[in-house]
């Protein structure tokens, strides 16, 4: 394959060295899928402290002074057949905790922390790694990449082109108009056309005013952004823009998300392994269920809706389901689900953690995967949930509407349906798509189709892949 390019892509997470959500999945899964078409990506991140003694025997490429108290130098090497580029700076991510906080919050200084991270991005974009590597494109993922692409406009690019992606806009980084100087941002770009935001800055819609491209994660997320009741504010400054705006869909990674390769295996060819992981299933949480087995995997937010499960799941279970859930996050959900699960014994599992190994046998042993968000930018699970024949109940926003056909008669008789979607997301249009479900389930052969139709479906990352190159080809020329 000729070499058409090379990108570096600027990131706060990236599988399988450090995850909190779809983001990490999304920029581990690129490098390979570009690789594919021609671009070479490598990927920058911070060296937090579990990832530092990766470093033993890997390449100084890049050393910068005076980075917000400290020195930063940037390693090479690869991991998981990814460039990994990790930046150790000890005094700004040398902590124990999570990548945004510790055990009392978000870290105070997550604006130098992240502007640090930027900052040496913007620099090697436009001058280049020591060991001759230098790249035409810069893509930064996030608000923890945002100012980025905006050191890059204000320094002068050198010709280097920029893209940002959004993959969640609830986090816009936020910071005081009073650390402008310390953020070392120009003062007479302080006005609301450039990284002025409600008074303050934030790094998200720094990048987003600077770079050449914007992106996010599905065509409609995209369209969404520009409205009210989606772009949490930052709707305007996207409607702006909305020449180099696009959505290109995540893909998911088909050889670690594969029925073919799960405890027993199971493909369209032979559904029979299904049954097989769906007994399994019910035998570790001690479950008889002799309706629809819905699963959940998902971070326990007010983002993923799952405040609406006591008011559905009491119906859902009279009328026969069983629920799994594996999930974790906000304490007053996870109480709620811990309800759900003493209220329904040999009805509800749960599982409070992140633990990917169970995620899997809840994907093949399921029938139904549960995603009520009030908004998704484009969502993995509904994908995994298509991959495996575990049919998606979704909300209609984001990529979730635009990755599931929803199972009405039309959709059926012309072999398109592939899951169940409903709209809006309240306990009532959702409480309707538990009642389609179980109806569905109940008639054997419309559901053995609809599976099938599902587990045909392209969810890997060759289209979106070839996208994100057409945008590396315009930007390079
Ligand atoms: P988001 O990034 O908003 O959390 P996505 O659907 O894009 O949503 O990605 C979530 C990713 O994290 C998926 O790969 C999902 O399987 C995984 N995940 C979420 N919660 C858990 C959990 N408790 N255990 C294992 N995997 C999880
Ligand atoms: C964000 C979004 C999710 C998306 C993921 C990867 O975490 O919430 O919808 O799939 O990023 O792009």
């Amino acid at each position: 394959m000729k070499l058409l390019g090379r990108v570096l892509s600027v990131a706060s997470e990236c599988v399988p060295l450090m995850k909190t959500g779809g983001l990490a999945d999304v920029v581990g899964a690129l490098p390979a899928a570009l690789a594919l078409q021609g671009w070479e990506m490598r990927v920058l991140m911070p060296a937090y402290r579990a990832l530092r003694p990766r470093l033993a025997g890997w390449k100084e490429v890049w050393r910068e002074e005076g980075l917000w108290g400290g020195e930063g130098v940037v390693y090479a090497g690869e991991v998981a057949g990814i460039q990994m580029l990790l930046l150790d700076a000890p005094h700004l991510y040398d902590r124990d905790g999570g990548p945004y906080g510790g055990v009392s919050g978000d870290w105070s200084d997550n604006a130098q922390r992240f502007a640090a991270l930027s900052w040496v991005a913007a620099r090697i974009a436009r001058e280049g790694l020591s060991d001759g590597w230098s790249p035409d494109i810069l893509h930064v993922h996030d608000w923890q990449a945002g100012f980025a692409p905006a050191y890059l406009a204000f320094g002068g690019s050198g010709g280097v082109g920029s893209v940002m992606t959004i993959h969640n806009i609830a986090f816009q980084g936020w910071a005081p108009a009073s650390m402008l100087g310390e953020l070392r941002l120009p003062v007479d770009e302080f006005h609301p056309a450039v990284l002025e935001y409600y008074g303050g800055l934030s790094s998200l819609k720094a990048g987003l005013v600077t770079a050449d491209r914007v992106t996010t994660v599905s065509p409609t997320y995209a369209a969404e952004l520009m409205r009210p009741d989606f772009g949490m504010g930052m709707q305007g400054v996207i409607a702006e823009r909305a020449a180099v705006v696009s959505g290109i869909l995540n893909g998911v990674d088909t050889g670690v998300w594969d029925p073919s390769s799960e405890t027993v295996p199971y493909s369209t060819a032979s559904m029979k392994g299904k049954a097989a992981n769906r007994a399994a299933l019910c035998d570790e949480f001690g479950l008889q269920v002799p309706g629809p087995l819905a699963i959940v995997v998902s971070r326990l937010t007010d983002q993923k809706g799952i405040d609406l499960m006591a008011a559905v799941i009491p119906d859902f279970i009279d009328a026969g389901g069983g629920l799994v859930v594996l999930g974790s996050g906000d304490p007053a959900l996870e109480n709620a689900m811990r309800g759900l699960a003493a209220r329904y014994p040999g009805r509800v599992g749960l599982r409070i953690g992140y633990d990917e190994s169970l995620s899997h046998r809840l994907f093949a042993g399921g029938d139904a995967v549960l995603v009520p968000s009030r908004f998704e930018p484009c969502g993995l699970t509904q994908m995994y949930g298509l991959r495996y024949g575990t049919l998606p109940v979704v909300a209609a926003v984001g990529g979730l509407a635009d990755t599931v056909i929803h199972a009405n008669p039309a959709a059926i008789s012309a072999g398109v349906a592939t899951g169940i979607t409903f709209h809006p997301t309240d306990a009532v249009a959702f409480g309707t798509a538990l009642r389609q479900l179980v109806a569905l389930y109940g008639d054997k052969a419309v559901w053995a189709r609809v599976q099938k139709n599902a587990m045909k479906q392209d969810v890997g990352w060759a289209a979106s892949a070839a996208a994100y190159a057409g945008l590396y080809a315009e930007l390079k020329g």
